[in-house]
This record gives C-alpha cells, structure tokens and sequence, in this order.
C-alpha cells in the first residue's frame, strides 16, 4: 500500500488500478512532464499498437493520474543462447507534485508481484538515473560505448576481408528483410531482446522528432547483417542508429561501405558494443574513439532457479548461492550445478561452499556482464572460500559480452 500521509503533511495517498485503453493520452500527459517533453496526438497513436493497457498500472489522486509504469513482453536470450520471456519495464513517471512520497515503491511492489505471479523468472529496464533502481534489485546487465570514427583517417589494415554483397535498400525491403537477420542475431547475443512485428513497424516509422535534425533512414543490407543511419549534413556526419551482424564478412562488408562515404568527415555509433573488433580492422586502432559509456540494460532475478537452469555455464561449477533479496524476498539458498550442457539450480536449506550475492549482483552475472571477483570487491558478493569465488567467476562468464541491442 501507499504510505499514509502524515497529519498536516502530504496530501492522501494515491490508489492503484490497472490501465484501460483511454487511459493513453493521460499517461502520455504524465510521462511527457515527467520527461520534459509534449508528446503530439499523432505520436500517441503511433505509439497505440505497442500499448497494451492491462500490462499499464497507475497511481491516481482524486481522480487523476500522477504515477505510471509500464511493461512490454520480451524475450531475452541467456548465455548458451535459452530465452527466458521477460517483462521490460517502461514508461515509469511520478507528476512532480506527488514525489518522494512511495508513489514510485508502490508502483514497482504491485508490478514486480505481478511479475512473480505470471511466472516471469527476470525483468528487464533501462534507467533514467543510475541511483534509482538498485533498491529494487535491479543491477547493470549491458554497457554499450558510443563511437566516432574520422573516415579520411579510417583505413583498413591489409588483410581485412572486402566480402561485398552489401546493398542499399529502402523501408518496405527493410521491414522485410531485417527482422529474420535480428532473430538470427538475437539467438546467438546473451542480454539481446526479441522485437515482436509490432515493435518493428515501429522502429522503422522513423518519426520526426526522432531524427534529431538528420535524414530519415538510410539502410543497407547483407545477408548476415544490417545497418540504419542517418545523415546529418550540418555535421557532415553519418549517424549509425541501428546495426546488428551475425558473420565477420557482414560486419567487415558493411563497415566497409559505411566508411567509404565521401562528402562525410564522421561516422559515428551510440550503441557500439565493447567488444566490437572494427579497431582491429584498422591500421590505426585509436580511429574508432571512444566518446562515452553506459549502462543499457539492468535485470532483476525474480525466480533463482528458474533463471539459473535456463543459462549455460562456460565451466562446471556446484556452489550454494545465498541470495538477498528485501525488495520482494525471492531470495534465500540455492544450490547451484551447471556446465557447458546444462544447469540445475534448488532451494536448499544448507550444505556446499556457499557464497552470498545481493539479487541485484546475481542479475548482473546472470548473462555474464560482469565478473564474480569485481562484484567481491565491491562487496555485492562475498565468500569466505576462495575457489567457490573462482569458480563462480569462471562458470558465468558468457561466450560474448551482453548487449540488449533494443532500447525500450
Ligand atoms: C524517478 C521517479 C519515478 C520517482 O518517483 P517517486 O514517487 O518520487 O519515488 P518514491 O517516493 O516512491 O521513491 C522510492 C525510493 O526511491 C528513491 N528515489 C526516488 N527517485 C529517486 C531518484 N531520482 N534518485 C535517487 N533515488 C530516488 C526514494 O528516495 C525512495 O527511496 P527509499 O524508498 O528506498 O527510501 C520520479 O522522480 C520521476 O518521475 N522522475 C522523472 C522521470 C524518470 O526519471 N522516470 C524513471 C524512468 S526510468
């Protein structure tokens, strides 16, 4: 429940109820303040076909909305390449006249039991601040780094495959041709989230205001790979917005195109993953400089066994995970056994070389985004044996680092 107003404080507290289908332009009052921004009528209704109300919750006072948070249904792959549906939450706004009173709490209680009692094992957000979230037990699952390349500069090394069978095409071959290449890319990537056909058209209808005083998009195509940018002619620049690829000969054949455009000084990629190779396809590495990094993605464990069988392990581990968790009390002990070829996880009462993690840090090792040791170090894991320490950080490590590759 809402925290209670304290006499001569706050006013009364909000009630709670589930969205319904009219409810979207208030919420979108909400959200656009709590953004800063107006949505337009035409966004709202762009907006209709990803709004399913009964997954919308609400805080009202006195008839009107002033809390909302939002989730849309995933999938999101794990190390080892099993999905787990997975709810992403969004859309989370308080109007500035009802913070710092629960509002936000009571939303994240009722929807996170929700979670819970639809089976979900892990949910998924991306956060407006990095101090907000952690209390739920929310801990950071994809960095991505943003990118910008000097193409004059920019050379391949002798050496680097030149495979072509890079084309441009337009919109309507886009929407045809993408989602099967994102799919094959999304089984292969730990932390990468499913798009639903609804969630491409809209990706794609590359609205206005999104464009950020570029061209609407530009896209290219290969076989294993594609890439969406725009075209900013102030700037002389070519902005990446969207590039999955699934073979190095794609991601060699359409770097080289993206970088052979003349008339541009820069290229530049907001979401880069860390782990890319495009320096070392260079002469000169320091070209695809590093102009900043982010946090992407965070996940909640919400079910420990369920979400540690799923995933595969990079070498066989049997350790006891004591598990904290006082947002939603999900945690407890788990023994934990896994390999290359499969895991089982259970509650257990005692037994085994135990470590003990925060939830918050188990969502982080769950797709292998950070390592065992560094989150012993800050104290969001802690064992007294040193080589269940080592052997957990062995075992989570993932095949690749995780990137979610959907913003949301
Ligand atoms: C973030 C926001 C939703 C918080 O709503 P709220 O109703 O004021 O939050 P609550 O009062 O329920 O606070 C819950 C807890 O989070 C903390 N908290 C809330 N907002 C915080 C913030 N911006 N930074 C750090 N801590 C915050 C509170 O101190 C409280 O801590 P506690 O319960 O552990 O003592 C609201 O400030 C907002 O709408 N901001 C603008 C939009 C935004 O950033 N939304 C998040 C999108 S990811």
């Amino acid at each position: 429940m809402l925290q209670q107003s304290e006499p001569g404080g706050h006013p009364p507290p909000a009630v709670l109820r589930r969205s319904r289908a009219e409810d979207l332009p208030a919420i979108a009052t909400v959200d656009g303040r709590g953004f800063g921004f107006h949505y337009r009528d035409e966004d709202i209704e762009a907006f209709r076909p990803l709004f399913e109300p009964d997954r919308f919750l609400l805080a009202e006072d006195d008839g009107r909305i002033v809390g909302v948070t939002g989730s849309f249904p995933f999938d999101v792959t794990l190390p080892g390449g099993a999905t787990l549906p997975a709810p992403g939450v969004t859309w989370v706004s308080v109007a500035v006249t009802h913070r710092r009173r629960g509002i936000l709490r009571a939303l994240m209680e009722e929807q996170h039991r929700g979670f819970v009692t639809d089976g979900s094992a892990v949910s998924l957000l991306t956060a407006s601040e990095g101090s907000i979230y952690g209390r739920f037990g929310y801990g950071i699952t994809t960095l991505h780094r943003s990118v910008e390349i000097t193409r004059r500069r920019a050379t391949f090394r002798p050496g680097t495959p030149d495979p072509g069978g890079v084309r441009e095409i337009d919109t309507t071959e886009a929407r045809q041709l993408f989602p099967e290449i994102h799919r094959r890319w999304v089984a292969t990537v730990p932390g990468a989230l499913s798009r639903s056909d609804t969630w491409w058209d809209n990706v794609l209808l590359d609205r206005e205001w999104q464009r950020n005083g570029g061209t609407a998009l530009f896209h290219l195509v290969h076989a294993d790979g594609y890439a969406s940018y725009r075209i900013d002619q102030g700037e002389r620049t070519c902005r990446v917005v969207d590039m999955v690829t699934v073979t190095e000969e794609a991601h060699a054949a359409l770097w080289r195109v993206l970088l052979a455009m003349d008339l541009l000084e820069t290229v530049t990629v907001w979401s880069h993953p860390l782990d890319d190779p495009l320096q070392y396809l260079l002469t000169d590495p320091r070209q695809v400089r590093t102009t900043g990094i982010r946090d992407g993605m965070w996940a909640r464990v919400l079910d420990v066994p369920a979400a540690l069988s799923a995933r595969r392990y990079a070498a066989e581990v049997d350790v006891v995970l004591d598990v904290h968790d006082p947002f939603l009390d999900r945690g407890g002990r788990f023994r934990l056994r896994g390999g290359p070829d499969g895991a089982e996880c259970v509650r257990v009462d005692v037994g085994g070389p135990t470590v003990s993690v925060e939830v918050a840090a188990l969502g982080q090792l769950l797709f292998g985004g950070e390592r065992a040791t560094t989150l012993a170090r800050a104290g969001l894991l802690a064992t007294e044996d040193e080589t269940a320490l080592h052997s957990v950080d062995l075992a989570f490590q993932a095949e690749c680092l995780p990137q979610h590759g959907t913003g949301f």
